[in-house]
């Protein structure tokens, strides 16, 4: 997996003097003062330092080689974004730099690329400059937390990332201008107070300004400095959120629901820090980013991860694979093409390579990813591995539609007239019930292995035990079935312990269900009814919908999968049960459970009882 760096800077050696081009004052321009080494100024003030790295591209290229990093992708710095100018100058200033950055990567042999920036005072002319930067190479742009007193749920500025997820640009955030000046003189308090409150200031006004809920969710943004104070303070926003109306502000979902919305580098200089981002966002929301070559950036590109306790998987997503994503690379590389990044850690971006069978499904990838334990190796374990990965993948795709069936049913609730959110999510439940079936029938073959054939390798196994399936996990407790005490089986996969987490926290699909039909007036609870009137008070909403089968069709068709759906997945409980005892008999699972015993008491377990129950009512 190649190594990217999606956050570090560049200064051109040169650049025209601002403050005489535009007639205004205290523009940054660039003062050599030895070999290599130059100060950047603000007018007569010194703002920073800086080295040959900036500008240098052979000096950049080597660095990159004694880091081991394959990538980087450089923007300008925020003092140069100008957005307390006059647009027009703002718009110039922009352009300059974002065809120098250009000139710069050209340099790069193929491992240098650019984000841009725009005048963002100016939404109009900063669409117009994003699009004419896509075009001619740049990957996305930066962009400041606020303009003035502008934040980021700013109507023209959701307007612009709008525009930038239709141009496929990656968003990267970055703080400036920071709150407070007066305050905080001193000892660098901008950087070290200021901007991390900016950032988490950005991400807060995104979330409860409903700027996420309005962007669409192909937008790829990012965060710098792991987010700001964000992740630290989020347990804090989300109390205010449930327990104070006034904090609510106008998002859809609590604070936590959005942190699958956007990304966060991981410029945060500490372990523990690392660690906790990762478990709040989840490995594959945060990214290398190095604030590289800048004298508080990370002084060994990588270190932080590469030295961390993260599994290997985690920090090859941190490292790079997440960058792919968040950079679009593996789109443009199956769309443009032109020169080859290709890179000492593998090709990137196969640009001008024809896409094959094999490359777009990854089947070489695919076909390595089968590790038996056994030695010498028994025949029967790739079978058993191979089952497992198949499981694993359909229960990909089953999060896959059943996260769009939530989001078809919420829309649903929203607008009651419109039918075609509740024929969409008929359509997706049928797929998964069709998923289900062929899940429940694919035991069948696991059952051709003998049992002694699976006892030859099941030491080796142990600790492992399904109930690690953190997508099984997911499934359970996204369709509704929440039960925080499973948690202390991922304890050793932070990444998973986190995303299990927020599945807890999010809305299940049981709870968007009966949201809707509250919100079409078919369920009314009292707000002091009990647990079981609540209960009941489901069931005769869902009762209420057979009813009157004419004006209902498509949600009691929505309610026929659900049930099917539930009765599929205790099909899939049984059939596991009758696997186990044929292999193992009664014996105790790696898990450390009583084995089929224990998985009995799961097949009670129901996702939309009320779906049940309406049916005793029915025939009362
Ligand atoms: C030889 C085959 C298998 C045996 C002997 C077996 C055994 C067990 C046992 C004993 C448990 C209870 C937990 C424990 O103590 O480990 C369990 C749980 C589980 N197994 Fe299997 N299993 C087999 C195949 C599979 C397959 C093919 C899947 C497909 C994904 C699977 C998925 C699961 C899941 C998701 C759980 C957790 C169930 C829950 O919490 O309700 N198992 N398995």
């Amino acid at each position: 997996m190649p190594v990217i760096d999606i956050h570090n800077h560049f200064f051109p050696r040169t650049w025209p003097d601002l403050a005489a081009r535009y007639g205004t004052p205290n523009w940054p321009w660039i003062k050599h003062t030895e070999p290599g080494k130059a100060e950047i100024m603000v007018g007569d003030r010194v703002f920073r330092q800086i080295y040959s790295a900036c500008w240098d591209p052979e000096v950049r290229l080597s660095e990159m080689d004694r880091d081991g990093v394959e990538m980087q992708v450089l923007s300008a710095t925020p003092v140069l974004f100008a957005y307390d100018r006059p647009a027009e100058h703002a718009l110039d200033c922009a352009r300059l730099f974002n065809d120098a950055a250009l000139e710069l990567c050209a340099q790069g042999k193929g491992r240098l690329k650019s984000l841009c920036q725009v005048p963002l005072q100016d939404i109009d002319a900063s669409c117009q400059e994003l699009s004419r930067c896509m075009r001619a190479g740049h990957l996305g742009v930066q962009i400041g937390n606020h303009v003035g007193e502008k934040n980021l749920d700013d109507p023209g500025i959701v307007t612009f990332l709008h525009h930038c997820a239709d141009e496929g640009a990656a968003v990267l955030v970055h703080p400036w201008d920071m709150l407070g000046p007066q305050r905080m003189p001193k000892y660098m308090m901008p950087w070290t107070v200021g901007m991390p409150a900016e950032t988490q200031l950005g991400i807060v006004a995104m979330i409860l300004g409903g700027a996420f809920d309005k962007l669409p969710k192909h937008l790829r943004i990012c965060f710098a400095h792991g987010g700001g104070s964000f992740t630290f303070l989020l347990g804090r926003l989300e109390n205010a959120w449930q327990h104070h109306s006034v904090a609510h502000g106008v998002c859809e979902l609590p604070p936590s629901g959005y942190v699958n919305r956007f990304y966060v580098d991981s410029a945060v200089f500490d372990e523990r820090a690392l660690q906790f981002l990762v478990a709040t966002m989840g490995a594959e929301r945060v990214l290398l980013g190095s604030d590289y070559p800048f004298p508080l950036g990370e002084h060994r590109v990588g270190t932080l991860i590469r030295s961390s306790r993260l599994t290997t998987t985690a920090k090859e997503r941190l490292l790079g694979g997440n960058a792919v994503e968040f950079l679009g690379l593996e789109k443009s590389a199956a769309t443009s093409e032109g020169t080859t990044a290709s890179t000492s850690g593998g090709p990137i971006v196969t640009h001008g390579e024809q896409l094959t069978y094999s490359s777009y499904l990854k089947v070489p990838e695919l076909l390595k990813l089968q590790h038996p334990q056994s030695s010498p190796q028994h025949h029967d374990e790739l079978l058993f591995i191979i089952v497992h990965q198949t499981y694993e993948l359909w229960f990909k795709e089953l999060l896959h539609d059943l996260d769009a069936v939530v989001s078809n049913l919420r829309g649903a609730g929203a607008n009651p007239e419109s039918r075609d959110e509740v024929y969409e999510a008929a359509r997706l439940l049928r797929r998964c019930t069709e998923i289900t079936r062929v899940l429940v029938e694919q035991f069948t073959i696991l059952e051709t292995m003998l049992p002694t054939h699976f006892l030859a390798f099941r030491g080796k196994l142990e600790p492992a035990s399904g109930f690690q399936s953190e997508q099984f996990r997911e499934l359970e407790f996204l369709c509704g079935l929440k039960d925080e005490k499973m948690l202390r089986y991922h304890r050793p996969t932070p990444e998973a312990h986190a995303l299990l987490e927020r599945r807890l926290r999010e809305p299940s699909l049981h709870d968007v269900f009966f949201d809707a039909l509250r919100t079409m007036g078919k369920l009314q609870v009292d707000e002091n009814a009990t647990e079981r009137e609540r209960f009941d008070a489901r069931a005769r909403a869902v009762l209420s919908l057979y009813r009157d089968e004419r004006s209902n069709r498509d949600w009691i068709d929505v309610c026929e999968r659900l049930t099917e759906f539930d009765e599929l997945v205790v099909s899939w409980r049984l059939r596991h049960i009758q696997l186990v005892e044929r292999v193992i008999g009664v014996r105790m699972g790696t898990g450390g459970t009583a084995g089929s015993s224990y998985l009995k008491l799961t097949l009670d377990k129901k996702f939309f009882p009320e779906l049940w129950e309406a049916r005793t009512l029915l025939t009362e």
